[in-house]
């Protein structure tokens, strides 16, 4: 039996999108209200997934409680009030999309979990707005 064990978490965090390349012009038709150069901040809402099967021992696929004290050090000890372009060394050469963000939570978390057990990030930038990645690149 393989099942998924899904945890939510929030962060809040400033960033800028914006290429150094690029005039501020054409950062602003890019990126829009999201290249403004003061930063701003989203509301992050953040779904873990973990699939595996269940441990015959305890019957679990992943015990919740350590799910949850994983994403609070590797991800919102990290991210949360931060700014992420200037305070979150994963983003000191990357722009801090919603896209790159969830690959970088998702880096963050892979490596402490079990052999065998698949890990699903969706990552809301606002409510309506949401990336998920699962560490297949196509
Ligand atoms: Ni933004």
């Amino acid at each position: 039996m393989t099942l998924t064990v899904s945890r939510k978490a929030h962060f809040n965090a400033a960033h800028r999108l914006y290429s150094p390349d690029w005039s501020d012009e054409k950062n602003r038709e890019v990126f829009g209200k999201c290249s403004n150069p003061n930063f701003h901040g989203h509301n992050y809402e953040l779904i873990a997934s973990v699939t595996g099967p269940i441990d015959p021992e305890t019957g679990f696929v992943i015990d919740v409680k350590v799910l949850k004290d994983l994403i609070k050090t590797q991800v919102e000890d990290a991210f949360d009030h931060k700014n992420l372009n200037l305070d979150v060394d994963d983003f000191s050469s990357l722009n801090p999309t919603a896209e790159h963000i969830a690959v970088a939570i998702y880096n963050r978390l892979k490596p402490h979990l079990k052999a065998g057990l698949h890990l699903e990030i969706t990552l809301y930038e606002t409510p309506r707005n949401f990336v998920s990645y699962k560490g297949i690149s196509l």
